[in-house]
């Protein structure tokens, strides 16, 4: 076979790719953004005792009409995907898998047609094992009958997590599960755990690029869990591996590293800060994971901050090239599509300042590549304010306090 190969270059971004490589199925041209159970919910299968971690269709509902009634919809956030421990113990006697008849009384084809009557999509979970993580029934074995189940009952996006299964079946099962997923002709975003579990239970280098081909978005790292020092090592890894996963990253096919921890109080708001800026800047998937309730107005404000999201969803998708300075400052670089009839890209830059101190950096636009000759003018996408004008060879003073980031765009003028 053949591929067309494309040269994508953008300035310092080059990335090579040969077509026939990548998943093309028309999903995912821009990162899913949504919500998702496990990272707050997680097994959430005890709902009897004033449990406020209750994993049913009444939260499902109600986190769709937050997304409808409360902004989040019109800023992006668009899937609603349920985690493990939604089924019950055993199959049909058919062998489809079952709703919890406690928990989703009136099945999941019912709350599809509850989500997309709001205009959102709708998520689910399975695992490549015979049991999911969790040890509900899994999918081994069943690869059809699944895909053909989840058809059925109109979902718009699938996780597919790795627990259990030795890497060669791992190297072959992805594969399948998505054929099956193709062959029932239900475009549903195909969401795969492969690359972690090659990585981190198996010990070994995990072949992005293959994963790329075969799944929309793949998870590279570990869970996130609720504190300050998981966003750490999810940012550290990313930087560290930036050059052997991004060129995979792109329309269609995203590195996961894993959900928002939005809503919980684990960070400040400096880290809050952080968090969104640098995911954004990667456009990574963006998945909340919280009690829609929890979420802090200021949180709120960060989600609806539509010049943030923006960054997120640019169509070129790039993920953004970290940069080291002295002291413990990255500077995340990202261009993006130029606007119609321009041809001078903006650019996006966060300066994330991962010390506790304040720290102050000198900082010059012409070594990243911006090309235009007239100035460009910067948005503060924190404050919504332009601070001003400058041409790319000037240079600026940024004083970042710890623990947070200063995140500008500059738009050609
Ligand atoms: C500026 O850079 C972009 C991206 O590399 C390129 O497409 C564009 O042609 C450049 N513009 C000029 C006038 O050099
Ligand atoms: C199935 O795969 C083909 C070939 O890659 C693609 O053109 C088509 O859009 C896919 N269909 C679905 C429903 O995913
Ligand atoms: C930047 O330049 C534009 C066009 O000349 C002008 O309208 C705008 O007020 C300037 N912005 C700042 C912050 O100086």
């Amino acid at each position: 076979m053949f591929g067309i190969r494309i040269v994508f270059s953008l300035l310092f971004f080059t990335f090579i790719l040969d077509q026939v490589d990548v998943l093309e199925n028309g999903l995912a041209r821009t990162p899913p953004m949504g919500w998702m159970s496990w990272g707050y919910y997680m097994c959430g299968v005890e709902c009897e005792k004033g449990n406020d971690k209750c994993l049913n269709e009444k939260l499902i509902m109600s986190v769709a009409d937050t997304f409808y009634e409360q902004g989040y919809q019109e800023a992006g956030f668009e899937y609603i995907i349920i985690d493990d421990c939604w089924a019950e113990r055993h199959r049909s006697k058919r062998g489809q898998l079952i709703p919890d008849k406690k928990r989703f009384p009136r099945g999941m084809k019912f709350l599809a047609e509850y989500i997309h009557a709001r205009g959102l999509k709708f998520g689910m979970y399975t695992n490549i094992a015979s049991i999911t993580c969790m040890k509900f029934p899994g999918s081994k074995g069943y690869f059809e009958v699944d895909a053909k189940t989840f058809a059925e009952w109109d979902i718009d996006y699938l996780k597919v997590d790795g627990c259990f299964v030795t890497e060669n079946y791992l190297k072959t099962a992805y594969i399948s599960l998505g054929k099956s997923l193709n062959e029932t002709g239900r475009p549903i975003v195909y969401s795969c755990s492969w690359p972690y579990y090659i990585k981190f239970v198996h010990d070994n280098e995990p072949d992005v690029g293959k994963v790329a081909k075969y799944c929309n978005l793949w998870r590279n790292y570990h869970d996130v869990v609720m504190s300050w020092t998981s966003i750490m090592g999810v940012i550290h890894f990313y930087v560290e591996n930036y050059e052997k996963i991004a060129p995979y990253h792109g329309p269609g096919r995203w590195n996961d590293p894993d959900m928002l921890i939005f809503g919980t109080g684990a960070l400040s708001n400096g880290q809050t800060r952080v968090h969104i800026a640098v995911y954004a800047m990667w456009s990574a998937p963006l998945l909340l994971s919280c009690d829609m309730n929890k979420i802090t107005p200021y949180e709120r404000k960060l989600l609806l901050n539509l010049n943030l999201m923006a960054i997120g969803q640019d169509k070129l998708g790039i993920m953004a090239k970290p940069y080291m300075t002295d002291g413990d400052v990255i500077i995340f670089v990202k261009p993006h599509q130029p606007l119609k009839g321009n041809a001078y890209p903006a650019f996006s830059f966060a300066y994330v300042n991962l010390d506790i101190f304040e720290r102050d950096i000198y900082f010059s636009p012409k070594i990243y590549g911006l090309n235009n000759t007239d100035p460009y003018t910067i948005l503060n996408v924190f404050t919504g304010v332009y601070i001003r004008n400058m041409t790319a060879f000037e240079s600026m003073n940024i004083k970042i306090p710890g623990h947070d980031v200063v995140l500008y765009t500059f738009y050609p003028l």
